[in-house]
C-alpha cells in the first residue's frame, strides 16, 4: 500500500517518463492507459491495466482491488489546435473523464492524486511569466478543461479532507529519456521540438513557423521549454511530499526562461548540423504568445533542481531519440 500507484495515461509521452522516475524511486508501478495515443512498448516499468477512464465502473474496480497509495493523472488530450475544433472531446477526456477518475479516488479512499495541469491554464501573459495564484483566463478549450478539472480538484479536496492533490502546470515539456529507453512518439507529432527534429533527421521536408507577428523579440512566439525527465521527477517529489504532508497544492514547472520559434529551430539546426526548408505561416488557432513559468515555489516547497535546463542537450536527446531503433518500432505498431 505504501508504495503502490497507479498511473492514468502512463504509455504516454509524459506519463511513460513518470512511470520510469517513479520505478526508479522505489515506487510499485500500475499503467492503466486506454493505447488511444500511448505506445505499448513505452509500459516498460510496471504492469499493465488496458481501460478507459470513460468506463467507470472498471476504474471504481481497479482502484478498490488495488490499494493504491496515489493515482498519476496523464491521461487526456493536449493538442491546443485540435481543441479549439473540437471542443468535445476536450471537455469528455480532460473534464468528464477526470471527474470519473477523482470520484473513484474518493470513493476507494486514495489519499493522493497527481494531476497532470498545464500553462495553458494562465491564458496571454500581462508581465510575461505565470505565476500560480494570478488570475487564469484560459484563450482556448484545452486550458479551460484543464483548469476545471483544476477547480474540481480544489472543491472535492476541501469538502474530503483525506483526499490531497497537487496540480503540477507543466510548460512546454520537450527532451527524451537520456537513457534512450522512451520518448514522444506521438502519430502524428505536432510540437515544435519535435518536428525541428523530424526535419532534421530527414523524416519531414520543411517545417512551417505559425506566426511572426507577435508582440515578443522576434515575432515568434516564446515558449519554457522543460526537458520531460526533469519533469518527471517533479512527479516523484510531489507524491512524496503529499505522503508526508497530507495537504494540497498546485505548482507551476518550467525553468522560467522562454525561447523564440526561430530559436528553437535554429538551435535544431545548430546542434545536428542539419539544414532544413521552414516556412512562413499563419498564426495558429489557440497560442498566446507567451508562456513563460516562475517557479519558485516548487523549488522552495519540493526542493526540485532541475537537471537538464540546457536547450542544446535537450535537443541532442531529441534528436538521438528520432534515429533511433526503438521509435522506428513503435512506429512500425502503430502502422
Ligand atoms: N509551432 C510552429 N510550427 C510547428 C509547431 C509549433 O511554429 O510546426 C509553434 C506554435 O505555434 C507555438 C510553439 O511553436 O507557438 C510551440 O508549439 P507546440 O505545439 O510545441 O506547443 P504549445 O505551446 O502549443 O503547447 C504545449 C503543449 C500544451 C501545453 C503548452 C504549455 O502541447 O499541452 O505547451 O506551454 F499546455
Amino acid at each position: 500500500m505504501e508504495n503502490k500507484v497507479l498511473v492514468c495515461g502512463g504509455a504516454g509521452y509524459i506519463g511513460s517518463h513518470v512511470a520510469k522516475a517513479l520505478k526508479l524511486a522505489g515506487f510499485d508501478v500500475t499503467v492503466f492507459d486506454n493505447f488511444s495515443t500511448g505506445n505499448r512498448g513505452a509500459v516498460k516499468f510496471g504492469q499493465l491495466i488496458e481501460g478507459d477512464l470513460s468506463d467507470k465502473e472498471l476504474i471504481s474496480k481497479v482502484l478498490k482491488e488495488g490499494n493504491y497509495t496515489g493515482v498519476l493523472h496523464f491521461a487526456g488530450s493536449i493538442k491546443v489546435p485540435e481543441s479549439v475544433e473540437n471542443p468535445i472531446k476536450y471537455y469528455n477526456n480532460n473534464t468528464e473523464c477526470s471527474l470519473n477518475l477523482i470520484k473513484a479516488c474518493v470513493e476507494n479512499n486514495v489519499a493522493n492524486f497527481v494531476f497532470s495541469s498545464t500553462a495553458a491554464v494562465y491564458g496571454e501573459l500581462q508581465n510575461g511569466f505565470a505565476v500560480e495564484d494570478q488570475l487564469k483566463i484560459p484563450i482556448n478549450p484545452y486550458g479551460r478543461s484543464k483548469l476545471t478539472t483544476e477547480w474540481m480538484l480544489e472543491d472535492i479536496s476541501n469538502a474530503h479532507k483525506s483526499f490531497n492533490y497537487t496540480a503540477i502546470r507543466y510548460f512546454n515539456v520537450c527532451g527524451a529519456d537520456p537513457d534512450g529507453e522512451i520518448g514522444q512518439a506521438f502519430p502524428e507529432p505536432f510540437h515544435l521540438v519535435n518536428i525541428a527534429c523530424e526535419a532534421a533527421a530527414g523524416k519531414r521536408d520543411k517545417i512551417a513557423i505559425f506566426g511572426e507577428d507577435y508582440p515578443t523579440k522576434d515575432g515568434t512566439c516564446e515558449r519554457d521549454y522543460i526537458h520531460v525527465s526533469d519533469l518527471a521527477h517533479a512527479h516523484v517529489l510531489a507524491l512524496k511530499y503529499m505522503q508526508s504532508n497530507q495537504s494540497s497544492q498546485v505548482f507551476n514547472c518550467g525553468y522560467g526562461h522562454g525561447y523564440s520559434v526561430k530559436e528553437i529551430v535554429d538551435s535544431v539546426k545548430k546542434i545536428t548540423g542539419q539544414d532544413f526548408t521552414v516556412e512562413k505561416a499563419a498564426r495558429r488557432a489557440g497560442d498566446p504568445a507567451v508562456l513563460v513559468a516562475k517557479s519558485d515555489l516548487i523549488k522552495e516547497k519540493l526542493g526540485w533542481i532541475p537537471e537538464f535546463d540546457d536547450l542544446d542537450k535537450i535537443i541532442q536527446t531529441v534528436y538521438n531519440w528520432e534515429q533511433g531503433e526503438t521509435i522506428k518500432a513503435w512506429r512500425e505498431v502503430q502502422k
